[in-house]
Parts: structure tokens; sequence; C-alpha cells
């Protein structure tokens, strides 16, 4: 089976096949990665550069093993150490690039829509690594994973995805994705936090009030304040968001039912989600981190294998 796009630009671009496929295939990575040799051949002609003019950890190294233990060769293109920095565009410094004959591009940007307008200019296949505050399609596709690993299914999942929802591309990829699973999604967050028209133009339910929320949902999904991308003061302060959004150990203890907290990272302790929660039973935080290696390395596999 293939893919039916070319490039990972978004979730939206994907049909339910598409994520299938993906999910399928990186459970066969996963299996890999458990054994004691972690390197498969698949990707040993396949030359991958990743692309990185915003600030990231995990997605950034977990893309780099994800070349690796597939034996891509890797190069590494930082924004802050680079000419970009002396004024050259974007599509320059690319076509540079490829005419060192690389044959995919990872690519995370701070504006949205970057990785598609490289997608309509250059040759190479592009996986978008994030894009501004529109999509960050592996990320949702390793919740995604995470989600069916742990609970056997998406279809009929009650995700309640709690937050910034207005500045997380996070959230859209997820909603994009489990909608076309069958999932039901709430968002959960202040009114100041949460698009007009979402629900209708999502088909999700939108839930102003935490306990509600976390009621009903089976899996809570818990995002960052994205304070790098609010220009002006959304809610009154970080200490007030923790007491009416923050999750706490003891509000998920009073539900008296089985839940699941998940969070893409960075975690700022204290604001959207206390320690204890992090750290504890209910979290599987760390468990998305091991995922992601495998679900980038079904990505990569399927659109190099495409190209063939
Ligand atoms: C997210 C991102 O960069 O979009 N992090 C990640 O990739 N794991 C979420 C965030 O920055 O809050």
């Amino acid at each position: 089976m293939k893919l039916s796009t070319r490039h990972l630009l978004g979730i939206k671009d994907l049909n339910r096949d598409d994520i299938q496929l993906i999910l399928s295939t990186a459970e066969q990575f996963k299996e890999v990665l458990q054994r004691p040799v972690k390197k498969v051949p698949s990707l040993r002609d396949v030359t991958i550069v990743n692309l990185f003019y915003e600030n990231s950890t995990r997605t950034r190294m977990s893309f780099e093993l994800a070349e690796r233990r597939l034996s891509a060769d890797v190069l590494n293109f930082t924004a802050g150490s680079s000419s970009s920095a002396k004024g050259e565009t974007l599509l320059d410094t690319v076509n540079n690039i490829l005419s060192m004959k690389v044959d995919m591009v990872v690519m995370r940007h701070s504006a949205s829509g970057a990785p598609h307008f490289l997608a309509k200019n250059i040759p190479a296949a592009i996986v978008n690594a994030g894009d501004g505050i529109n999509e960050h399609p592996t990320q949702a596709l390793l919740d995604a994973y995470s989600m069916k690993e742990k609970l056997g299914r998406l279809e009929g999942l009650k995700v309640a995805i709690v937050g910034d929802i207005m500045h997380s591309r996070v959230a859209l990829s997820n909603m994009y994705l489990l909608r076309k699973m069958g999932a039901e999604v709430t968002v959960a967050g202040p009114p100041t936090l949460i698009p007009k028209y979402i629900g209708e133009a999502l088909g999700v339910r939108v839930e102003y009030n935490l306990k509600k929320a976390l009621q009903w949902c089976d899996v809570a999904n818990v995002l960052r304040i994205q304070l790098e991308r609010q220009n002006q003061p959304l809610f009154s302060s970080l200490r007030e968001y923790n007491l009416a959004y923050g999750i706490k150990r003891s509000l998920l203890d009073s539900l008296g039912k089985e839940i699941v907290v998940m969070h893409p990272g960075p975690i700022n302790r204290g604001v959207e989600l206390d320690s204890d929660v992090a750290d504890g039973p209910y979290s599987i935080i760390l468990g998305q981190v091991e995922n992601g290696v495998a679900v980038r390395m079904a990505v990569l596999y399927l659109l190099a294998n495409r190209e063939h």
C-alpha cells in the first residue's frame, strides 16, 4: 500500500487509509526499536535535510533518530546559525541544499504555510514538522498511535483537547485526525483561547468548564500556553490560568474513573499541568515521545517508498 500524497504537509490532506497505513507501519518500526540492533537499511540511499527555522528539542531529535535508524544520510540546518541571518530567502536556501542532491526535507517554520509554499517550488518530498499556528502532523500521528496503543481504538474514543486551542498547531492536527478516524472531540479552555465557530468548522464540541470536559473524556491532551504567539494578554495571569484550567492530581482523583493524560511537550509545570500529574500514573507523556520515533520512521519510509 502507498500513501495518497507525495508530501506530509498536514493531516488535512490525508485520508483514513493513509492514517491507518502510517499507524500500522509505525507498529512494525516500534517492534524494530525494541531490538538490540535498532537500525534497518530501508533508506540507505536517501539523503534527508532537517530544516529548523524555529526552536525544537523533541521533534528535531526524534526526526533525526528516525532518519538514522532507517540508515538515511542526515543533514541538519538550524536557522540561528545559518545564512538566513544574512538575508537569504527560504527558497534560495533550500535550492542550494537541494543542489547537493538531497531527497527529502523535514521542515519547521514559524510561518504558517511555509512548507506548502516550498512543496510548490521544489521537487523534494516535504514533511511538515510544525508550521506556525497551522499544523504539526507527525505530532497528531504519534498522539493517535499512543491513544490507540493505550486504549485499543480511535473510533468512538472521547478526547478532550485542553488549553490554548487558538495558537496550537498540535490542536488543529489532532482535531483533523481524530474526527477523520471517528473519535469524538471536545476542546476546552478559556473563551479567549478558543476560536469562534470552531465547533461548526471542525465538528468538535466546545466546553469552557474544565471539570465537565474531564468528566466526559477518556483522554485529555493538554497543551502549552503559547505565550510567544500571543501579542496581547488573553487571560489575567499564569497563576489564574492554573487555578481555572491547570490539570491537578486532586481533580483527576475526584473523577473516580480511568483517564489518560497526554502532553506534546514542552511542559510548563505548574501552569497547564501540575508536576504530580505529569509524572504520575495518569500520564503517558514519555510514551508519546518514545512512539514519536517509530511514527516518524513510518512517515519517512512511506514517503520515500512512494517516490521510487
Ligand atoms: C509542540 C510544537 O512545537 O508545536 N511541541 C512539539 O513539537 N512537541 C507544542 C508546543 O510547542 O507547545
